[in-house]
Protein backbone atom coordinates (compact mmCIF):
# COMPACT_ATOMS: atom_id res chain seq x y z
CA UNK A 1 0.00 0.00 0.00
CA UNK A 2 1.71 3.05 -1.38
CA UNK A 3 -0.77 5.93 -1.05
CA UNK A 4 -4.00 6.14 1.32
CA UNK A 5 -6.55 9.01 0.67
CA UNK A 6 -8.39 10.16 4.29
CA UNK A 7 -11.08 12.36 4.48
CA UNK A 8 -13.62 13.32 7.00
CA UNK A 9 -16.97 13.53 6.59
CA UNK A 10 -20.36 15.12 7.44
CA UNK A 11 -20.84 16.71 11.00
CA UNK A 12 -17.75 17.09 12.79
CA UNK A 13 -16.96 15.83 16.37
CA UNK A 14 -13.80 15.64 18.69
CA UNK A 15 -11.49 12.73 18.15
CA UNK A 16 -11.34 13.24 14.26
CA UNK A 17 -7.98 14.87 14.34
CA UNK A 18 -6.81 11.92 16.98
CA UNK A 19 -7.80 9.86 14.32
CA UNK A 20 -5.99 11.17 11.29
CA UNK A 21 -2.63 11.53 13.50
CA UNK A 22 -3.46 7.43 14.16
CA UNK A 23 -3.79 7.11 10.52
CA UNK A 24 -0.90 9.16 9.61
CA UNK A 25 1.18 7.68 12.72
CA UNK A 26 0.85 3.89 11.68
CA UNK A 27 1.29 4.09 7.68
CA UNK A 28 3.57 6.38 7.52
CA UNK A 29 5.34 6.79 10.18
CA UNK A 30 5.40 2.41 10.21
CA UNK A 31 4.60 0.76 7.23
CA UNK A 32 6.42 3.59 5.00
CA UNK A 33 3.24 4.53 2.97
CA UNK A 34 1.94 8.51 1.95
CA UNK A 35 -0.92 9.49 2.99
CA UNK A 36 -2.84 12.16 1.01
CA UNK A 37 -6.04 14.18 3.05
CA UNK A 38 -8.78 15.14 1.53
CA UNK A 39 -10.24 18.65 2.14
CA UNK A 40 -14.05 19.22 3.20
CA UNK A 41 -15.22 15.33 2.58
CA UNK A 42 -16.04 14.10 -0.60
CA UNK A 43 -15.51 17.48 -1.73
CA UNK A 44 -12.10 17.37 -2.02
CA UNK A 45 -12.27 14.02 -3.59
CA UNK A 46 -14.35 15.46 -6.13
CA UNK A 47 -12.35 18.29 -6.58
CA UNK A 48 -9.11 16.72 -6.33
CA UNK A 49 -8.58 19.33 -3.36
CA UNK A 50 -5.46 17.58 -1.10
CA UNK A 51 -3.33 18.24 1.07
CA UNK A 52 -0.40 15.50 2.08
CA UNK A 53 -0.45 14.64 5.48
CA UNK A 54 3.33 13.96 6.72
CA UNK A 55 4.81 13.05 10.48
CA UNK A 56 5.20 17.01 10.95
CA UNK A 57 1.26 17.89 10.02
CA UNK A 58 0.17 15.05 12.23
CA UNK A 59 1.78 16.81 15.34
CA UNK A 60 0.39 18.20 18.35
CA UNK A 61 -3.59 17.43 17.34
CA UNK A 62 -4.43 14.61 19.32
CA UNK A 63 -6.30 17.06 21.78
CA UNK A 64 -7.66 19.46 19.19
CA UNK A 65 -11.33 19.41 18.29
CA UNK A 66 -12.28 19.61 14.73
CA UNK A 67 -10.56 18.47 11.88
CA UNK A 68 -7.81 19.85 10.29
CA UNK A 69 -9.12 18.62 7.31
CA UNK A 70 -12.65 20.44 6.93
CA UNK A 71 -15.82 18.50 6.52
CA UNK A 72 -19.10 18.63 4.71
CA UNK A 73 -22.16 16.79 4.08
CA UNK A 74 -21.22 16.18 -0.12
CA UNK A 75 -22.92 13.72 -1.25
CA UNK A 76 -20.66 12.20 -3.78
CA UNK A 77 -23.53 10.68 -6.02
CA UNK A 78 -24.40 14.58 -6.61
CA UNK A 79 -21.21 15.39 -8.20
CA UNK A 80 -20.03 13.12 -10.46
CA UNK A 81 -20.13 9.91 -8.28
CA UNK A 82 -18.19 6.77 -9.13
CA UNK A 83 -16.50 7.61 -12.10
CA UNK A 84 -15.15 11.37 -10.55
CA UNK A 85 -13.91 9.00 -7.65
CA UNK A 86 -12.34 6.56 -9.31
CA UNK A 87 -10.13 9.08 -11.61
CA UNK A 88 -9.46 11.49 -8.52
CA UNK A 89 -8.08 8.13 -7.13
CA UNK A 90 -6.18 6.89 -10.09
CA UNK A 91 -4.99 10.52 -11.03
CA UNK A 92 -2.92 10.94 -7.46
CA UNK A 93 -2.53 7.42 -7.48
CA UNK A 94 -4.06 6.06 -4.32
CA UNK A 95 -4.60 2.54 -3.54
CA UNK A 96 -7.58 3.12 -1.11
CA UNK A 97 -9.46 5.54 0.83
CA UNK A 98 -9.92 5.87 4.47
CA UNK A 99 -13.22 7.22 4.98
CA UNK A 100 -14.34 8.74 8.26
CA UNK A 101 -18.24 9.64 8.52
CA UNK A 102 -21.42 8.96 10.31
CA UNK A 103 -24.68 7.29 8.36
CA UNK A 104 -24.61 9.51 4.83
CA UNK A 105 -20.87 9.82 4.87
CA UNK A 106 -20.49 5.81 5.45
CA UNK A 107 -23.41 5.34 3.17
CA UNK A 108 -22.13 6.86 -0.16
CA UNK A 109 -18.96 5.36 1.02
CA UNK A 110 -20.74 1.65 1.25
CA UNK A 111 -21.95 2.69 -2.21
CA UNK A 112 -18.63 3.76 -3.61
CA UNK A 113 -17.86 0.27 -1.96
CA UNK A 114 -20.54 -1.76 -4.35
CA UNK A 115 -19.00 -0.05 -7.03
CA UNK A 116 -15.32 -0.87 -6.62
CA UNK A 117 -13.59 1.97 -5.18
CA UNK A 118 -11.72 0.67 -2.26
CA UNK A 119 -12.80 1.93 0.89
CA UNK A 120 -12.22 1.25 4.34
CA UNK A 121 -14.68 3.25 7.09
CA UNK A 122 -14.04 4.63 10.44
CA UNK A 123 -17.47 4.99 12.35
CA UNK A 124 -18.27 8.87 14.33
CA UNK A 125 -21.16 10.52 15.12
CA UNK A 126 -21.53 12.11 18.98
CA UNK A 127 -25.17 10.80 17.96
CA UNK A 128 -23.86 7.31 18.73
CA UNK A 129 -26.38 5.62 16.54
CA UNK A 130 -24.34 3.80 14.03
CA UNK A 131 -25.43 -0.21 13.43
CA UNK A 132 -22.23 -1.82 13.31
CA UNK A 133 -20.76 -0.74 16.01
CA UNK A 134 -20.78 -0.36 19.82
CA UNK A 135 -19.07 2.94 20.28
CA UNK A 136 -18.44 6.31 17.81
CA UNK A 137 -15.73 8.41 17.85
CA UNK A 138 -17.44 11.99 19.39
CA UNK A 139 -19.75 9.78 21.64
CA UNK A 140 -18.02 10.11 25.05
CA UNK A 141 -16.87 13.83 24.93
CA UNK A 142 -20.45 15.30 23.61
CA UNK A 143 -21.58 12.97 26.56
CA UNK A 144 -19.62 14.91 29.31
CA UNK A 145 -20.45 18.37 28.04
CA UNK A 146 -24.09 17.85 28.24
CA UNK A 147 -23.34 15.94 32.11
CA UNK A 148 -21.48 19.07 33.08
CA UNK A 149 -24.05 21.17 31.40
CA UNK A 150 -26.90 19.14 33.75
CA UNK A 151 -24.75 19.22 36.22
CA UNK A 152 -24.88 23.33 36.16
CA UNK A 153 -28.23 23.59 35.80
CA UNK A 154 -28.94 21.28 39.19
CA UNK A 155 -27.36 23.97 41.10
CA UNK A 156 -29.43 27.28 39.69
CA UNK A 157 -32.53 25.17 39.73
CA UNK A 158 -32.55 24.70 43.32
CA UNK A 159 -31.85 27.75 43.89
CA UNK A 160 -34.72 29.21 42.07
CA UNK A 161 -37.26 26.12 42.55
CA UNK A 162 -37.23 25.68 38.99
CA UNK A 163 -38.32 23.28 36.15
CA UNK A 164 -34.98 23.15 33.65
CA UNK A 165 -35.61 21.42 30.47
CA UNK A 166 -32.19 20.91 28.45
CA UNK A 167 -32.50 19.51 25.21
CA UNK A 168 -29.22 17.57 23.86
CA UNK A 169 -28.17 16.23 20.22
CA UNK A 170 -29.44 13.00 18.88
CA UNK A 171 -31.37 12.78 15.96
CA UNK A 172 -32.89 9.66 15.55
CA UNK A 173 -31.70 7.98 18.47
CA UNK A 174 -31.43 9.51 22.19
CA UNK A 175 -28.05 7.87 23.35
CA UNK A 176 -26.43 11.46 24.12
CA UNK A 177 -29.82 12.04 26.38
CA UNK A 178 -30.06 8.80 28.12
CA UNK A 179 -26.40 8.73 28.98
CA UNK A 180 -25.86 12.21 30.22
CA UNK A 181 -29.43 11.84 31.59
CA UNK A 182 -28.14 9.07 33.55
CA UNK A 183 -25.05 10.68 34.49
CA UNK A 184 -26.51 13.78 35.30
CA UNK A 185 -29.19 12.58 37.75
CA UNK A 186 -32.03 13.71 35.19
CA UNK A 187 -35.44 13.46 36.58
CA UNK A 188 -36.97 12.44 33.34
CA UNK A 189 -35.51 11.93 29.69
CA UNK A 190 -37.03 11.84 26.33
CA UNK A 191 -35.74 10.34 23.84
CA UNK A 192 -36.67 9.31 20.29
CA UNK A 193 -37.28 5.91 20.95
CA UNK A 194 -39.92 6.07 23.89
CA UNK A 195 -42.38 9.13 22.46
CA UNK A 196 -43.04 11.28 24.88
CA UNK A 197 -46.90 12.22 27.14
CA UNK A 198 -46.51 15.58 28.28
CA UNK A 199 -49.67 14.77 30.87
CA UNK A 200 -47.83 12.05 31.79
CA UNK A 201 -44.29 14.00 32.13
CA UNK A 202 -46.37 16.67 34.67
CA UNK A 203 -47.67 14.64 36.29
CA UNK A 204 -44.45 12.48 37.32
CA UNK A 205 -43.24 16.26 37.91
CA UNK A 206 -45.52 16.81 39.92
CA UNK A 207 -45.11 13.61 41.98
CA UNK A 208 -42.05 14.86 42.78
CA UNK A 209 -42.29 18.38 44.29
CA UNK A 210 -45.34 16.75 46.05
CA UNK A 211 -42.54 14.46 47.49
CA UNK A 212 -40.39 17.87 49.15
CA UNK A 213 -38.14 18.06 45.62
CA UNK A 214 -37.91 21.70 44.85
CA UNK A 215 -36.29 21.63 41.17
CA UNK A 216 -36.60 19.25 38.48
CA UNK A 217 -34.15 18.23 35.39
CA UNK A 218 -36.38 16.97 31.84
CA UNK A 219 -33.55 15.75 29.60
CA UNK A 220 -34.71 16.16 25.95
CA UNK A 221 -33.10 14.46 22.86
CA UNK A 222 -33.76 17.26 20.13
CA UNK A 223 -35.16 14.27 18.15
CA UNK A 224 -37.66 13.08 21.32
CA UNK A 225 -41.40 13.37 19.31
CA UNK A 226 -44.68 13.15 21.44
CA UNK A 227 -47.19 10.55 21.44
CA UNK A 228 -49.42 10.98 18.13
CA UNK A 229 -52.40 12.97 18.54
CA UNK A 230 -50.71 14.33 21.85
CA UNK A 231 -49.33 17.36 20.51
CA UNK A 232 -48.72 19.63 17.75
CA UNK A 233 -44.82 19.86 16.60
CA UNK A 234 -44.16 22.63 14.15
CA UNK A 235 -41.97 21.69 10.90
CA UNK A 236 -38.27 21.71 11.40
CA UNK A 237 -36.93 23.77 8.19
CA UNK A 238 -34.63 21.70 5.65
CA UNK A 239 -31.06 22.16 5.61
CA UNK A 240 -28.77 22.28 2.51
CA UNK A 241 -28.93 18.66 2.37
CA UNK A 242 -33.06 18.27 2.31
CA UNK A 243 -32.48 16.81 5.63
CA UNK A 244 -35.16 18.86 8.77
CA UNK A 245 -32.45 20.78 10.63
CA UNK A 246 -34.08 19.47 14.07
CA UNK A 247 -33.50 21.86 17.40
CA UNK A 248 -36.65 23.15 19.33
CA UNK A 249 -38.40 20.38 21.01
CA UNK A 250 -37.63 22.04 24.12
CA UNK A 251 -39.07 25.72 23.32
CA UNK A 252 -42.13 23.62 22.25
CA UNK A 253 -42.72 20.99 25.07
CA UNK A 254 -41.51 23.58 28.19
CA UNK A 255 -44.49 26.50 28.29
CA UNK A 256 -46.83 23.25 28.58
CA UNK A 257 -44.69 21.67 31.22
CA UNK A 258 -44.45 24.92 32.98
CA UNK A 259 -48.77 25.25 32.70
CA UNK A 260 -49.35 21.72 33.85
CA UNK A 261 -47.12 21.61 36.74
CA UNK A 262 -47.05 25.17 37.93
CA UNK A 263 -43.74 25.52 38.18
CA UNK A 264 -41.23 28.42 36.77
CA UNK A 265 -39.65 26.54 33.58
CA UNK A 266 -36.38 27.28 32.14
CA UNK A 267 -34.98 26.49 28.69
CA UNK A 268 -31.34 25.41 27.28
CA UNK A 269 -30.74 24.34 24.26
CA UNK A 270 -27.03 22.61 24.32
CA UNK A 271 -26.65 22.80 20.33
CA UNK A 272 -22.96 22.41 18.63
CA UNK A 273 -20.95 22.62 22.11
CA UNK A 274 -21.69 19.48 21.83
CA UNK A 275 -19.65 18.63 19.17
CA UNK A 276 -16.82 21.40 19.55
CA UNK A 277 -13.66 20.95 21.54
CA UNK A 278 -11.51 19.07 23.00
CA UNK A 279 -12.00 15.34 23.01
CA UNK A 280 -12.13 13.47 26.25
CA UNK A 281 -9.55 10.66 26.73
CA UNK A 282 -12.01 7.83 25.71
CA UNK A 283 -12.64 9.35 22.58
CA UNK A 284 -8.58 10.20 21.98
CA UNK A 285 -8.11 6.12 22.57
CA UNK A 286 -11.01 5.15 20.67
CA UNK A 287 -10.16 6.93 17.30
CA UNK A 288 -6.61 6.43 18.10
CA UNK A 289 -7.71 2.16 18.00
CA UNK A 290 -9.86 3.34 14.96
CA UNK A 291 -7.29 4.77 13.16
CA UNK A 292 -4.64 2.57 13.55
CA UNK A 293 -6.82 -0.38 12.47
CA UNK A 294 -8.07 1.00 9.66
CA UNK A 295 -4.47 1.17 8.16
CA UNK A 296 -3.61 -2.12 8.39
CA UNK A 297 -7.41 -3.02 7.29
CA UNK A 298 -6.23 -1.39 4.31
CA UNK A 299 -2.65 -3.11 4.17
CA UNK A 300 -5.05 -6.57 4.38
CA UNK A 301 -7.08 -5.30 1.37
CA UNK A 302 -10.73 -5.35 3.40
CA UNK A 303 -12.50 -2.91 1.16
CA UNK A 304 -15.81 -2.17 1.97
CA UNK A 305 -15.59 -2.71 5.64
CA UNK A 306 -15.49 -0.75 8.77
CA UNK A 307 -13.78 -0.75 11.70
CA UNK A 308 -16.07 -0.83 14.62
CA UNK A 309 -15.68 -1.66 18.69
CA UNK A 310 -17.79 -4.99 20.00
CA UNK A 311 -17.51 -5.20 23.47
CA UNK A 312 -13.44 -4.00 24.15
CA UNK A 313 -12.63 -5.42 21.33
CA UNK A 314 -11.53 -3.32 17.89
CA UNK A 315 -13.24 -5.70 14.73
CA UNK A 316 -14.20 -4.85 10.90
CA UNK A 317 -17.82 -5.03 10.08
CA UNK A 318 -19.82 -4.65 6.28
CA UNK A 319 -19.80 -1.01 5.43
CA UNK A 320 -23.42 -1.68 4.73
CA UNK A 321 -23.88 -2.30 8.78
CA UNK A 322 -23.08 1.66 9.30
CA UNK A 323 -26.21 2.92 7.30
CA UNK A 324 -29.11 1.45 9.68
CA UNK A 325 -29.91 3.18 13.22
CA UNK A 326 -28.78 1.92 16.32
CA UNK A 327 -31.30 2.41 19.03
CA UNK A 328 -31.04 2.88 22.78
CA UNK A 329 -31.70 -0.74 23.99
CA UNK A 330 -34.62 -1.52 26.16
CA UNK A 331 -32.68 -2.18 29.15
CA UNK A 332 -30.71 1.31 29.23
CA UNK A 333 -34.08 2.85 29.28
CA UNK A 334 -35.11 0.37 32.14
CA UNK A 335 -32.46 1.89 33.78
CA UNK A 336 -33.51 5.21 33.67
CA UNK A 337 -36.87 4.74 34.31
CA UNK A 338 -36.01 4.08 37.69
CA UNK A 339 -35.15 7.53 38.74
CA UNK A 340 -37.78 9.30 36.80
CA UNK A 341 -39.38 10.25 40.37
O1 LIG B 1 -23.55 14.91 14.30
C1 LIG B 1 -24.91 14.58 14.38
C2 LIG B 1 -25.68 15.80 14.68
O2 LIG B 1 -25.05 16.32 15.79
C3 LIG B 1 -27.17 15.66 14.94
O3 LIG B 1 -27.54 15.27 16.22
C4 LIG B 1 -27.68 17.02 14.61
O4 LIG B 1 -29.03 17.02 14.29
C5 LIG B 1 -26.83 17.38 13.45
O5 LIG B 1 -25.58 16.73 13.66
C6 LIG B 1 -26.66 18.84 13.24
O6 LIG B 1 -25.63 19.04 12.32
P1 LIG B 1 -25.40 20.36 11.45
O7 LIG B 1 -25.93 21.52 12.20
O8 LIG B 1 -23.92 20.38 11.29
O9 LIG B 1 -26.12 20.11 10.18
Amino acid sequence: MERIGILTGGGDCPGLNAAIRAVVRRAVGVLGSEVIGFRDGFTGVLEGDVRELTLESAQGILHRGGTILGSSGADPFRGGGTERIRATLRDLGIDGLIVIGGEGTLGSAARLAEDGIPVVGIPKTIDNDLSGTDSCIGFATAVQVATDAIDRLHTTAESHNRLMVIEVMGRSAGWIALYSGLAGGADIILIPEHPFDLDEVASHIRRRHLKGHSFSIVVVAEGAVPVEGTLVVPEYPLDERGFPRLGGISQVIAPHLERLTGWVTRVTVLGHVQRGGSPVAADRILATRFGHAAVDLVSAGGWGRMVALRGSDVVDVPLADATKVRPVPEELYRVAETFFV
